[in-house]
């Protein structure tokens, strides 16, 4: 049942514009510093600038501040090719454990056993769920992971003075970083388009298959939340010229617990951890992609990798001559690994499996539901099941209403719920790109099928309502391009007589 937001506008002032002259939240003596210890030069000769506020104005400004905006903590947020899941809030309470956040990463290696042993461990338990034989924890994303992966495809065809393989072969419905990370390392790409349903076409790969190929990078499940049926077929074709098979893995939640993605012919993958395993996805990261390569690629993954010889664990080096380098300031986004390990044990792999399973159900019901919406239509795999998203179109909607994929994007927050990943990819008009992730109940499911159900009706009944929208939020519709353009990131505040 949709329960449209009834809460008012609010705005909520500049936290310099409220409070008054002295007020402050209590202080214990003991805080203070020393006078001595601030050399005089350094002593402020007139008063710092700071909000004058008790802790009671500035906690409720921060609840405030927290309430005016959306977030898997207050509402579904299915945005497709994000895997906005739950993060269980135990995996937070102990990447707190002062153990795990005071490390320094200088430490002495007999002082950060525990560390190491969950980089260990990480790299040991995505050994099994991959099939590969060797992982690097170090890329600190996806996009990292991806670079990592193809530099490594580099060094294995340099190493073999197989210097002609300057090109990588991408998909269309590729997310973009991967041709930006083939580019990155140097390669051409060439890009080969998907087939009307959506996989990708046979022929138009056979015709680029030459010997200058490094590698074929394919997302799998695809960017449309497809399982490429020919996915063994593709990667023998492209290993009988002698390229090598890229898996991007940041779908890996789609199959996680099903399919090895070694055993389907790749050579290397990177995960995003950070969607598959949970993490935080607050302000852009931090996020972790490790990678997993197999035998014949690991001398060439960055240095150092977690090792175990006996009960002690350390940094092992001894592939120092042919790695492609270390590609992080330390060896890893240490708490994203810590969390994604402790997710993977408390689920264990059983329960991996199960999150999987539940994912694709998930996607598959709220694909059902949408496919009967007047006015959104699935243009690719159209009578498949989906794996765990999947991409409606509006551009019926459109063409019929006016009313376009942002404006149902904006339109959704008026009902609680977050958009879906809107125009990506780029294969499909007025793409809506939906993941709704195992986290969600039937009765999440129904309110998100719901809230699409209500507003294309909208639009065929009024839709200068959903074009104008969102009308219940703290911000109503920004100009976008402007805000890209011409971003403004400092505001003047308007001095009261709090600082007087
Ligand atoms: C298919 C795919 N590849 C690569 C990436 C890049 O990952 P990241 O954003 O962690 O760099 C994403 C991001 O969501 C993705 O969906």
């Amino acid at each position: 049942m949709i329960h449209k937001r009834t809460q008012a506008k609010w705005e909520e002032p500049l936290i310099l514009n409220k409070g008054g002259a002295g007020r402050r939240a209590y202080i214990p003596e003991s805080v203070n510093l020393p006078k001595e210890t601030i050399p005089d030069e350094w002593i402020r000769k007139s008063p710092l600038e700071l909000p004058q506020v008790s802790e009671l104005e500035l906690v409720r400004h921060v609840v405030r501040l927290s309430q005016m905006i959306h977030g898997v903590d207050v509402g579904p947020y299915p945005l497709g090719s994000c895997t906005m899941k739950y993060n269980p809030k135990i995996n937070e309470r102990i990447a707190r454990f002062p153990g795990f956040a005071d490390m320094h990463p200088q430490a002495p290696e007999q002082s950060i056993q525990g560390t190491l042993e969950v980089f260990f461990w990480l790299q040991e338990t995505l050994k099994k769920l991959t099939g590969f034989d060797a992982v690097t924890i170090q890329p600190p994303g996806g996009a990292s992971g991806e670079f990592t992966g193809v530099l490594v495809i580099k060094a294995y065809h340099e190493a073999r003075n197989d210097t002609k393989r300057d090109t990588i072969i991408i998909p269309d419905s590729a997310h973009g970083t991967n041709p930006a990370s083939a580019a990155m390392a140097g390669f051409k790409v060439i890009e080969i388009p998907s087939t009307e349903d959506g996989y990708v076409d046979l022929e138009a790969l056979k015709s680029v298959l030459t010997e200058n190929i490094a590698g074929f990078m394919i997302t799998n499940p695809n960017t449309l939340g497809l399982f490429e049926p020919n996915i063994q077929e593709i990667c023998k074709m492209v290993h009988d010229v002698g390229g090598l098979n890229y898996l991007d893995g940041a779908n890996f939640n789609g199959i996680v617990g099903v399919i090895k993605p070694a055993k389907m012919g790749f050579d290397v993958m990177h995960m995003n951890l950070h969607k598959t395993f949970t993490g935080p996805h607050g302000g852009g990261g931090p996020g972790s992609g490790p990678v997993a390569v197999s035998e014949k690629l690991r001398k060439y993954l960055p240095v150092p990798i977690a090792a175990k010889k006996d009960q002690t664990f350390y940094w092992d080096f001894s592939n120092k001559k042919t790695s492609i380098g270390k590609v992080h300031g330390y060896n890893g986004n240490f708490g994203i690994a810590l969390r994604a390990l402790l997710y993977i044990l408390r689920n264990g792999g059983p329960g991996l499996r199960k999150t999987c399973e539940t994912a694709v159900l998930n996607a598959n019901y709220l694909l059902h539901h949408v496919r009967q919406i007047n006015g959104l239509t699935i243009p690719k795999g159209k009578n498949v099941p989906c794996k765990h998203e999947f991409v409606a179109s509006a551009s019926k909607l459109l063409k019929e209403t006016g009313v376009s994929t942002n404006d149902i994007a904006k339109a959704m927050l008026d009902y609680g719920v977050h958009s879906p990943t809107v125009y990506f990819p780029l294969i499909i008009k007025e793409a809506l790109m939906i993941e709704p992730t195992e986290s969600e109940s039937k009765q999440s499911l129904d309110l998100i099928a719901d809230v699409f159900k209500e507003i294309t009706k909208l639009a065929y009944s009024d839709p200068d309502s959903v074009k104008n929208s969102p009308h219940l939020t703290s911000t109503g519709r920004l100009d976008e391009v402007t805000l890209a353009k011409k971003p403004v990131l400092s505001q003047l505040i308007e001095k009261k007589d709090i600082f007087s």
